[in-house]
């Protein structure tokens, strides 16, 4: 049984005198144990989170990092900063850093690696355009998103894969339950293929794209959807809560 795992995904949002609001209102919260949670936050905020969160049930990560440990790379930040704060989470290769930062499979790859080698777990983000569905490749580039994303790693269910369909993140569009769970069950036969049947019954698969207090409940219930990364959602405690608390 994979545990579900519900993250934020703050992006550019809530400096740390809200942050340190929002995760003290999430931490009096009755979050439902049998889910794994947290937050990836501005790397600004993981000082406060990290005051406010450690020990707690709640987890806390950043949305992104260099695979370098250290040096001369102004602006960035290290896997040994992450593990410093003891952050759990890593979102890696995001559509947005796709996009306007100009990252690269390969580049993303070697974040992915270096992620794993400082015992972090990243959440790799997968997922095609609006233009490659219509064009109905949103296979063709997913795998290859996936395949050159795990290329080199010799665990893979340690890595959480987060399927976010381009098209639906921040515009209010959800793709269909079913839709999400094919997909999920494509990348899930792409681990297969790649790593054996255990290692794909394990890994578990997010869907991310405009998730929320009234959609979550479907789009869990699927077979293959473990999870989600949440942007919108995850800026207020009580959509929070809704999404954690799910079963109930
Ligand atoms: P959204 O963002 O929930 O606001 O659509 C999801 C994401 O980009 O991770």
């Amino acid at each position: 049984m994979r545990k579900p795992v519900i993250v934020g995904n703050w992006k550019m949002n809530l400096g740390p005198k809200e942050a340190k609001n929002l995760l003290t209102e999430v931490k009096a919260l009755d979050l439902d144990n049998s889910v794994e949670y947290g937050f990836c936050v501005p790397s600004i905020d993981l000082l406060v989170a990290k005051e406010v969160l450690e020990g707690t049930n709640i987890n806390y990560g950043a949305e992104n990092m260099y695979f370098e440990e250290s040096g001369a790379f102004t602006g960035e930040i290290s896997p040994a900063m992450l593990t410093e704060v003891k952050a759990t989470y890593v979102i890696i290769g995001h559509s947005e850093r796709r996009q306007y930062f100009k990252e690269d499979n390969e580049l993303i790859n070697k974040k992915v690696i270096s992620a794993l080698e400082h015992g972090l777990t990243p959440i790799l983000c997968v997922g095609e355009t609006l233009e490659e569905r219509e064009a109905n490749k949103e296979e063709e580039v997913v795998k290859e998103e996936v395949v050159k994303g795990f290329e080199g790693i010799k665990e893979a269910d340690k890595v959480i894969i987060a399927y976010e369909p381009i098209w639906a993140i921040g515009t209010g569009k959800t793709a269909s339950a079913e839709d999400a769970d094919s997909m999920c069950a494509y990348i899930r036969k792409l681990i297969e293929e790649l790593y054996g049947k255990e290692s794909a019954e394990k890994i578990r698969i997010q869907y991310g794209g405009s998730m929320k207090p009234s959609n979550v409940k479907e789009l869990l219930a699927k077979e293959n959807i473990d999870g989600g990364l949440i942007g919108g959602a995850s800026l207020k405690a009580s959509d929070f809560e809704q999404l954690v608390n799910f079963k109930k």
